[in-house]
């Protein structure tokens, strides 16, 4: 191989640059030229697409966001789509891709190793739902930002004996909510994988205030099975003893600079998906399993639901 892609695809999350110029750089050391898709597949579709230099990724390493931009691009789940998408490889002399993406974006990578282009997927998404890695880049950033929002609502929420309803982001799964809730010292936890109901909550904090309790939070899961501002409503009506008051952390948890953890898991990741590309393998994604690196194929990973380790609830109700 004398030339390969990457592209960032999906929601943003916080190391996607990092891993950029790992893959640039360890490209170049091994002998190859590396093009930066801008925009994902709408950018593999439209051809925009040139070489990265080392230069050009100088500067990137601890910045927020990706320096390729993302898109979601319906047109590439298209036959005429996809034939597009391969006419553009081949203009440009591409011979294998590197996707750095979630969930969908790995769909994608699926396609493309289908369609015959060598393609290795790097696991990107701040929720943590993607089957066949402990983590992925950006969910330490996430969960950091979390932890900060939660300390400093903690504050004026014992200042004020009030509870605060905090939803923080993970689409359908309840990972940031879960860990975010050990870690902040939530009061409750609610996961769209293990779901209160609204009147479980009202007793909870109900209990925490006749303890005692100078405040009390609560993390919703953005896909929790109904509206913040609904069980802001209910709360209300109940008089669980606190005053209510809710924030949504929303895009706050997908920008800022990466951490050290998401950095260095961003670099690794980068440069073992240049090699395992340069080796050969396709239709895989580089994947983080203990202590060790590994790659998972793309099929399971995109067939199979991840599961949140049980010990993190056990960890929850024992502590709350
Ligand atoms: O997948 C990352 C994520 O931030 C989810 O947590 C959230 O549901 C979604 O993306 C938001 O997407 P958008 O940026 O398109 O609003």
């Amino acid at each position: 191989m004398k030339r390969i892609a990457v592209m960032t695809s999906g929601g943003d999350a916080p190391g996607m640059n990092a891993a950029i110029r790992a893959v640039v750089r360890a490209g170049i050391a091994q002998g190859i030229e590396v093009y930066g898709i801008r925009q994902a597949y709408a950018g593999l579709l439209s051809g925009d697409m040139e070489l990265l230099t080392s230069r050009e990724v100088s500067g990137i390493l601890q910045r927020g966001g990706t320096i390729l931009q993302t898109a979601r691009n319906e047109e590439f789940k298209t036959a005429q789509g996809q034939r597009k998408a391969l006419r553009r490889l081949n203009e440009h002399n591409i011979e294998g891709v590197i996707v750095i993406g979630g969930d969908g974006s790995l769909r994608g990578a699926t396609v493309l190793h289908d369609l015959g282009v060598p393609t290795v997927g790097v696991p990107a998404s701040i929720d943590n739902d993607i089957y066949g890695t402990d983590t992925s880049i950006g969910v330490d950033t996430a969960l950091n930002t979390i932890l900060d929002a939660l300390d400093r609502l903690r504050d004026t929420a014992t200042s004020h004996n009030r509870c605060f309803l905090i939803e923080v982001m993970g689409r359908n799964c309840g990972y940031l909510a879960l860990t975010g809730g050990i870690l902040g010292g939530a009061e409750v936890i609610i996961t769209p994988e293990r779901p209160l109901s609204m009147e479980d909550v009202a007793r909870d904090l109900e209990s925490a205030y006749v303890k005692g309790k100078a405040h009390a939070i609560a993390v919703i899961a953005e896909g929790a099975p109904y509206k913040v501002t609904e069980l802001q409503e209910f709360l209300e009506k109940q008089h669980v003893g606190f005053e209510i008051r809710l924030t949504i952390l929303g895009h706050t948890q997908r920008g800022g600079g990466p951490t050290a953890f998401d950095r260095l898991l961003a670099t690794r990741m980068g440069v073992e998906a240049v090699k395992r590309l340069l080796a050969g393998e396709t239709g895989v994604m580089v994947a983080r399993q203990g202590r060790v690196q590994t790659t998972v194929p793309l099929k399971e990973v995109t067939s199979q639901q991840r599961e949140i380790t049980g010990e993190y609830y056990d960890l929850a109700q024992m502590l709350q």
